[in-house]
């Protein structure tokens, strides 16, 4: 298949695959250079908290980039987000509706979630040895279980987006911008799309459900909620619904 990568990297290709990141992992034991694993369809799609992520043959993206990064461990808890802009960037050059992220891993178009990325890492002795990158893109029509808010990008404006042209560019925002995790961009282009901004949300926060506004990220990209008159940084959870009074 083409592909416009910048970067030497090793493209594995699959029909049907159990999961990108479980094979990404696997690899990840072995690997010396840098390796995309893409497929048409998966089995078993991971998303974040255990969930399962609908992988429909021919439907969209499943791919998962393994890599050696040159970054600190503090900047692993950025990745996922860093990458959210990417995806989001890159589909602004195809999309004029407006995109927005939900904290900490979904893009959203019209209310509905066309794309989630899943982060997996192995650190050892203060050093990444790698990170499995995977995500997602809904991209063509697709219809989802009723309990799924989920659309794809040809339901929700009509446009049919070439999949390996998207995936090339992506990979390579990717690759840049882990080299520049830290570069302002991505935090302030996050802070410009955060989905919920300003609105009340209910939150899950290890294991307890409360009720907060979406106030902000700070520049950890951690979510910055006010609740009972207090804002409280959030370094890990989720954001469950919009609260509607
Ligand atoms: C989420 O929705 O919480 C994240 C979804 C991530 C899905 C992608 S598809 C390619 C890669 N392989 C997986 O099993 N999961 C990720």
């Amino acid at each position: 298949m083409n592909y416009d990568i910048n970067s030497d990297i090793e493209i594995l290709e699959f029909d049907e695959i159990d999961s990108t990141n479980t094979l990404c992992k696997e690899l990840g034991k072995t690997f010396t250079k840098t390796i995309l694993v893409s497929a048409n369809s998966q089995i078993s799609g991971r998303g974040r908290l255990g969930r399962s992520f609908i992988s429909e043959k021919g439907k969209g993206i499943y791919a998962s980039l393994l890599i050696k990064p040159n970054i600190n461990i503090l900047d692993v808890s950025k990745v996922t987000c860093v990458v959210g802009v990417c995806i989001l960037e890159t589909l602004k050059e195809y999309i004029k509706d407006d995109l927005y992220i939900k904290w900490v891993n979904d893009i959203y178009l019209n209310d509905k979630k066309i794309s989630g990325i899943l982060t997996e890492s192995k650190i050892s002795n203060g050093i990444v040895d790698y990170l499995v990158i995977g995500f997602g893109i809904n991209l063509y029509h697709q219809i989802f279980p009723k309990d799924v808010n989920a659309s794809s990008i040809e339901d929700q404006t009509k446009i049919i987006i070439n999949k390996n042209e998207l995936l090339s560019k992506i990979v390579n925002r990717i690759i840049k911008a882990l080299d520049n995790i830290n570069d302002d961009l991505y935090v302030n282009e996050f802070r410009k799309h955060l989905y919920y901004k300003n609105e009340l949300v209910n939150l899950s926060v290890q294991g307890k459900e409360f009720v907060g506004r979406v106030i902000d990220i700070n520049d950890s990209f951690e979510l910055l909620v006010e609740t009972s008159g207090s804002i409280k940084n959030i370094t890990s959870g989720e954001i469950l619904k919009l609260r509607k009074y």
